[in-house]
Order: structure tokens, then sequence, then C-alpha cells
């Protein structure tokens, strides 16, 4: 039978029977050290909850459950990328279940282009906003009234409220913080320079292949957002340099470093300042 949010729940709560995470972090490609600092962690592998294992180099397909700094989070180690064939529903679980769990914020982290020149390898940029180049919306098919409304709004997706929080701490950590709007492609092939042209005029400021589909389903269910992204790499057609996968993993290191320090110290602040 296929996991709902019920059984996964019932899994977890054989691996942690009484444990309350406040905030959710979803740790994208080369970025999973973050969850390396958890104080008493509690690991539990993708397939136990039912959920496929990610299958990118870079993402390993753990939840881990523990103490960030005194605060009690789960991090998502791994994801589930639209373009492994795996369908929204997995996606939907692994979101909806954050939110059964009890977290009110959804950290997300992620690989990224740069659009601009002038935002290079190894930057992080804050999400403002997003355009979804998806074919496809996460919320299609039969609306759960008792997850979310039929129609959600996205204003105000990426919280202004966290955003400040974020800027903030960037700024009392002197770690750079470019902000901007993403562009989801389903990939998993890169863009097209007249793509990227395209991307450009249309406002967007960096492009991943992730994200959006995770940030529909958190609003839906009433997650409060946040998103920071490392660029890994210019968007094709910016730069003399191939875009490879190899090539993000490499910067996708150097910008996992500034977040290894900002997000915890983030993560505190918001709890200071939103309890
Ligand atoms: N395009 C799409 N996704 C990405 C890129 C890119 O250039 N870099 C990292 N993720």
């Amino acid at each position: 039978m296929a996991p709902t949010v019920t059984s996964t729940m019932q899994v977890i709560r054989r691996y942690a029977a009484d444990f309350h995470p406040k905030v959710a972090i979803l740790l994208g490609s080369g970025m999973g050290s973050i969850a390396d600092q958890l104080a008493n962690p509690i690991t539990i592998p993708y397939s136990a909850l039912g959920l496929p294992a990610s299958g990118v180099a870079g993402h390993a397909s753990l939840m881990m459950l523990g103490n960030l700094h005194g605060v009690p989070v789960v991090c998502l180690k791994g994801r589930l990328h639209v373009y492994e064939g795996v369908g929204y529903e997995p996606i939907r679980l692994w979101i909806r279940t954050l939110k059964q769990l009890g977290c009110a914020q959804l950290i997300l982290t992620g690989a990224v282009g740069s659009l601009r020149t002038e935002v290079g390898p190894g930057e992080l940029v804050a999400i403002t906003d997003h355009i979804n180049f998806h074919p496809g919306n996460p919320l299609m098919g039969p609306n759960d009234e008792t997850v979310g409304p039929r129609f959600v709004s996205l204003e105000n997706a990426y919280d202004d409220g966290l955003r400040d929080i974020l800027v903030a701490t960037a700024a009392r950590l002197n770690i750079p913080l470019y902000q901007g709007v993403y562009i989801a492609t389903l990939g998993p092939s890169f863009e097209t320079p007249a793509e990227i042209r395209a991307f450009r005029s249309w406002g967007a400021d960096v492009v991943g292949m992730s994200v959006v589909p995770e940030v529909i389903i958190a609003r839906h269910c009433g997650l409060q957002v946040a998103c920071i992204t490392g660029v890994t790499n210019l968007a094709v057609g910016l730069s003399k340099e191939k875009v490879t996968h190899e090539g993000t993993l490499q910067f996708g290191e150097i910008a996992a470093r500034k977040l290894v320090k900002l997000i915890p110290e983030f993560i505190k602040d918001t709890v200071n300042v939103l309890g």
C-alpha cells in the first residue's frame, strides 16, 4: 500500500517517540553536512518511510531529527526531484509529514545557476519569489480540504519576515547574501542559451531544478518558507565554462561551507524572534 502521512508518522514515532521539531531543513546537493551538526541525531532512511531514495550524486536519502544549537529540527538530507520520475506524490508526502510533525517553518536550500554575471559561483542567494516553468503543479488532482485550500495564494510565498531575519543573520556573520527570483526548470537537461536569455527577460535571477514544487506544497499546508540557494555556476551561455553536474558539486561545497555557518544561526534567530 502506498505510504500516507499517517503511516509515515507511525514510522517516525517508532524511531523518535517524543521528538517535536520546530523547524524543517531540506538540504540540496552537497549541503548534507549541515545535518552533521545535529546533537543526539536520530536517522531514518527514506526507504523506511516508504519514500524513494534520491538517485542523484551528492544526495543521501535520510531524514535526521536532532537539536541544532538547542532548537529541535528535522533535516531532510537528500531531495526528490521531479525529473527523477517519482511524480509529485512522494514530494507531497514528504512536506506534509513535516507539517504533521509540528514544524512551523521550512528552510529550503538548493543549487542554482546564476543569470547575473555579478553573482558568481560560490555566492548565496535568498529567494524572493519564483517562476514555475515546470510543466505541472504539485497540487494537481483532487484537493484535500483538511490539508489546505483548493486555490492557494503564492503571494509572500518566500516569507518576507523570515527573509528579514535571514538578511540580519548573514550581515552579523559577514556572509554576503544576494536576493533574487528563482525559475524552476524540470531538468534533467540543463537549459539552452536561448532559454537563459528568455528567462533573464522574464525577471529570473537564478535557475534550478527543484524548490518550486516543495514551496507550493508547503504554502498549501501552511508552512512558512525561507529558501537559500548556492550558486554553483553561471547559467549556460553566460560564461566560457561548461555547465556540468561535477562542477555544480564543487562550487556547491563552497556555498555549503557558508550555509553550514549561516543556517544554524538563522534558525536560532528565527526561534528567538518568532518563538
Ligand atoms: N541550471 C539548472 N539547475 C542548476 C544549474 C543550472 O545552471 N546549476 C545548478 N542547478
